[in-house]
C-alpha cells in the first residue's frame, strides 16, 4: 500500500475571478519525489504555492481540502504548516547575511540558544545539501557571495534546519548550469529517504532521472498521474501524449 503523506480533495484555487485550479484532487506518497509538469500557465506554481498555504500570500483564494498525515492542513497554524512544509523557489534567496547566520536564523527565531546545537544545525543540514565541504572554512562569509548553484543549495539547506516532513521545488534548477543541476539532483535523491519532496519542472529529462511519480497539469487540472515510465513513454490520455512529443521536439 502506498504511504501517502499529503492529499487534496476538490482544491480549487482562485485569484479574483480568475479560476486557476479546478477540482484537483492528488495525493503525494511518503519518502518519495513527486513531479509537476505541464505547459507554462497551467497552474503548477499555483498548486505548489497552496499545497502549504503560500499562495492565499498571493491574493490567492483556497476551497476545497488539503489533508497531511490525515490531518485538516487547512486549518493549523499557519507556522506549523510552514515548518511542516518547506518551499524553495526558482531564484534562490539568500539573507543578506553570512552562510551561518544564514543557516541559524530560523532556529534562533524559534528559540535556540545552546551554541553547540546550532553549530550541529549548520553542519548537518549543509552536509545535507553537499555543501559543507565547500564552505566549512568560510562560514562567515557573506552568504551573496557563494555561486548560484551554491546559493540554492544553501537556501534547500536553510529550509531543513526547521526539519520539515516536506519540501516543495518551485523550478530549482532553471537558473542553473548542467554541473549545479547535476549538483541538485543527487542531493534530492539523498534527501528523499528523510523527507517528502514535490518539484515542479519544464525539464522532462530531470523528472525522468528523479521522479516517482509524475503528475501532468493542464489548464488548472491534473490530466494523468503515473510513473516517469507510464507518463513519458505510455501516456494514456491524448493531451499527455501532445505534451510529451512536443517537448521532445
Ligand atoms: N498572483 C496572481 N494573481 C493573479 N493571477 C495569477 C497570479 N499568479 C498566477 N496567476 C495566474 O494563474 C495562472 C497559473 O499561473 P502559475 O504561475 O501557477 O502557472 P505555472 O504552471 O507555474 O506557469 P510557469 O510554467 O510559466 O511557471 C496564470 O494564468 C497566471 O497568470
Ligand atoms: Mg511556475
Amino acid at each position: 500500500m502506498k504511504d501517502i503523506i499529503l492529499r487534496t480533495e476538490n482544491l480549487c484555487v482562485n485569484y479574483g475571478k480568475k479560476d486557476i485550479l479546478k477540482n484537483i484532487d492528488a495525493s503525494f506518497e511518503k519518502n518519495k519525489i513527486t513531479a509537476l509538469i505541464g505547459p507554462s500557465g497551467c497552474g503548477k506554481s499555483t498548486f505548489l504555492k497552496s499545497l502549504n498555504k503560500t499562495v492565499e500570500e498571493y491574493g490567492g483564494k483556497i476551497s476545497g481540502n488539503i489533508c497531511i498525515n490525515g490531518s485538516d492542513m487547512l486549518s493549523m497554524p499557519l507556522q506549523k504548516i510552514r515548518n511542516t512544509i518547506g518551499m524553495v523557489f526558482q531564484t534562490p534567496v539568500v539573507f543578506p547575511f553570512s552562510i551561518y547566520k544564514n543557516m541559524t536564523y530560523a532556529p534562533i527565531y524559534y528559540g535556540e540558544k545552546n551554541k553547540e546545537r546550532l553549530d550541529e544545525i549548520v553542519v548537518s543540514n549543509l552536509k545535507k545539501s553537499g555543501l559543507y565541504d565547500e564552505v566549512k572554512e568560510n562560514l562567515n562569509m557573506q552568504a551573496s557571495k557563494l555561486s548560484g548553484g551554491q546559493q540554492q543549495r544553501l537556501v534547500i539547506a536553510r529550509c531543513l534546519t526547521v526539519d520539515p516532513e516536506i519540501i516543495l521545488l518551485d523550478e530549482p534548477c532553471s537558473a542553473l548550469d548542467i554541473k549545479n543541476t547535476a549538483h541538485i539532483e543527487k542531493m534530492l535523491l539523498e534527501l528523499k529517504s528523510e523527507y517528502t519532496i514535490i518539484i515542479v519542472t519544464h525539464n522532462l529529462a530531470q523528472a525522468k532521472r528523479i521522479a516517482d511519480n509524475v503528475i501532468f497539469m493542464e489548464e488548472g487540472t491534473i490530466v494523468e498521474t503515473g510513473t516517469p515510465d507510464e507518463i513519458f513513454n505510455h501516456p494514456v490520455d491524448s493531451r499527455t501524449q501532445e505534451y510529451i512529443m512536443y517537448m521532445k521536439n
